[in-house]
């Protein structure tokens, strides 16, 4: 390189007119008009017009046809002002132009499989093929700067906060998280496996009975599960665990950095304390763990009015256990057609819904094609604990506990988003509490809701003992923060009696022979004075995805894995050769029957 970069491509400004200065950068467009060629030369601060005129350097104007789209230059020249009228008030550079004198060509590129500063509508799998350009673009580059300082001012947070930061091992031992485990084959030790952390949860607390009051990682994690909009097989959490606290302390800290967080990155002034919601009421009314507090739309539970009805569909539902839950959308009945309600059915197909009806609350009286099923009382009743006026439209669903919820959780998002309730920048945090801490799994049987670190509340201590009903009525000391309808973090008070421990191993048929195979070390930690402690794990790429107003994880990651957990860049996963299986003692036999898979 001759020319010596003195400013890069965002820099320039009205001040710097009359100085000679050097940009090096990418070619993002060529325009000739008339005789002088414009280029817009960018890099990762911005974009400049440069001026290749041919009064000014004969020379260099000839090379300017030469130049392509992507091509990488260094241009000198002299920084002028626009001519009257031609500023562009978008550009941060818009007032001045810079007139070539030198040129150096750095390197010329191939035509790019898609146009990189107008990638909008090509195709999610071209782009990330093409990764390495796709990053390239402005888009690109504003969102991984910004998770860039996001993370670095979470950094300075903690070491702000006196926590230590800590790195735990990638090649270590399964962990119960709940997703699957990504394996590595031992070469050392043959026919033995490490798995990929999917949290640093047992390492943490390990730390904490070591002493290191105050943990904190930026910590990666694997999980082997299905992925959706918001998850990535390998994801980034931000880790922290503390000794000597009660679930206020982890919360009042995480609420002090949210706070820090949305006014340095997005200038915003939250409220805290944040709101509270326990899981019973999150389900309730808004028929998911994680609610959006953006909208309304609350859920209302109307099963009690419909306990001896004759329509049925209701009165099925009732006799299996199930129950009738109803939203209001207030005021919105002229905006609804015929069509936007009966799509509902098919909608809620999926969810494995049986059918969604409707009341539209018109000037004249009721109208519905269920109404005629119900008697006076049961519609007056309806009405009332509905609050239903004309220009209302009430949604009403019938099935079990679990289908009603995530139906009527899908039917609020979709009328937010068709009334365009979601406003840009608005940020609804919530705290989720008293979670139970085992769930029913299908045959019936305790499952953790967190994982089986999770301390149970003081109070429900002794259900321990109790039978499997009171087992599912233990609340767990867990948290969970949501934002925008999103999980953004969970954790709890873990327990640090290793009796209390291996009670709850026990209890989630893991036999003592198991729990001391898997997690035996810790068992024995908890035994030399483990103090009591707790922490939380943050979803990063969550909370910049949503900061950003994105609504896609892929968004906010350099490199990261389609549907089907493939990069498409560098084509992992990839076959090994032979020496490699050889080395590691294993053999490739594929199911090629999908009835030999011992699927779960
Ligand atoms: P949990 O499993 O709830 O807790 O994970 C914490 C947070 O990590 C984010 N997250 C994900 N983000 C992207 N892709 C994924 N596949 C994915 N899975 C989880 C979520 C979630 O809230 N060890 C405990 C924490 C603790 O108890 O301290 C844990 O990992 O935002
Ligand atoms: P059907 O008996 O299937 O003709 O349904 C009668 C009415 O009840 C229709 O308007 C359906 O949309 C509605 N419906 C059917 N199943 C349900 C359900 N599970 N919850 C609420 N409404 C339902």
């Amino acid at each position: 390189m001759k020319l010596k970069r003195t400013h890069n491509c965002g820099e320039l400004r009205s001040e710097n007119i009359g100085e000679t200065v050097t940009l090096n950068g990418w070619v993002g467009s060529c325009r000739d008009h008339g005789g002088v060629t414009f280029i817009d030369l960018y890099d990762r601060w911005g974009l400049t017009q440069i001026v290749f005129d041919p009064e000014y350097s004969q020379e260099t104007h000839k090379i300017a046809h030469t130049l392509r789209g992507q091509y990488v230059v260094a241009v000198k020249g002299d920084v002028k002002p626009r001519p009257e009228g031609m500023a562009n008030p978008n550009i941060e550079t818009g007032e001045v132009d810079v007139y070539v004198s030198e040129f150096e060509l750095l390197n010329s590129s191939k035509t790019p499989p898609f146009d990189i500063l107008h990638a909008g509508s090509v195709h999610a799998e071209t782009k990330l093929k093409y990764r390495y350009l796709d990053l390239r673009s402005p888009e690109m580059q504003q969102r991984l700067i910004f998770r860039a300082r996001a993370t670095h001012m979470i950094r300075n947070f903690f070491m702000d906060n006196e926590f230590v930061e800590i790195e735990t091992p990638i090649l270590g031992r399964a962990t119960p998280e709940g997703a699957r485990d990504y394996l590595v084959p031992s070469r050392v030790n043959q026919g033995k496996f490490y798995a990929l952390p999917q949290s640093p949860q047992l390492y943490k607390q390990s730390l904490m009975v070591s002493g290191f009051d105050r943990y904190f990682q930026i910590a990666r994690c694997f999980r082997d599960e299905d992925l959706r909009a918001e998850r990535q097989p390998e994801f980034t959490q931000v880790d922290l665990e503390m000794s000597f606290v009660s679930s206020d302390d982890v919360i009042t800290l995480l609420e002090k950095l949210f706070v820090k967080l949305m006014k340095e990155m997005k200038d915003i002034d939250i409220k805290i304390p944040m709101t509270s919601i326990t899981y019973q009421d999150a389900m309730l009314k808004y028929g998911s763990d994680a609610p959006d507090l953006r909208f309304g739309f609350e859920i209302t539970d109307i099963t009690d009015v419909f306990q001896n009805t004759g329509f049925g569909v209701f009165k099925n539902a009732v006799k299996n256990g199930g129950c009738i839950r109803a939203i209001n959308l207030k005021g919105y009945s002229k905006q609804l057609s015929r069509k936007d309600l009966d799509e509902l059915t098919p909608f809620v197909k999926p969810m494995r819904g049986k059918g969604v009806a409707w009341i539209r609350m018109n000037e004249e009286g009721p109208q519905s094609p269920i109404i005629k099923f119900f008697s006076e009382a049961e519609a007056e009743n309806l009405y009332k604990m509905m609050d239903a006026e004309a220009g209302d439209v009430i949604i009403l669903l019938a099935d079990t506990e679990k289908i009603v919820s995530q139906c009527l959780a899908a039917i609020r998002g979709r009328f937010a988003k068709k009334f365009d309730l979601i406003k840009e920048n608005d940020f609804a945090f919530t705290w989720v509490v008293d979670f139970p801490l085992f769930e029913a799994d299908d045959d019936g049987n305790p499952t953790p809701t967190h994982h089986p670190f999770t301390s149970p509340k003081p109070e429900d201590m002794h259900l321990l003992d109790g039978s499997k009903e009171d087992l599912l009525k233990i609340k767990s000391d867990a948290y969970d923060i949501v934002l925008n309808g999103s999980e953004i973090g969970g954790g709890s008070i873990r327990i640090h009696d290793h009796k209390v421990q291996e009670k709850i191993f026990r209890i989630l048929g893991i036999d003592e022979e198991e729990a001391k195979e898997k997690f035996g070390f810790l068992l024995d930690a908890l035994q030399y004075g483990a103090p009591p402690h707790g922490g939380v794990a943050l979803g990063l790429d969550r909370v910049i995805m949503i900061l950003l107003g994105t609504d896609a994880i892929r968004d906010v990651i350099a490199f990261p894995k389609t549907q089907k957990a493939t990069c498409l860049m560098t084509d992992a996963p990839g076959t090994v050769d032979e020496e490699q299986l050889d080395e590691l003692a294993l053999e490739i036999s594929l199911f090629d029957d999908e009835e030999d898979k011992d699927d779960d």
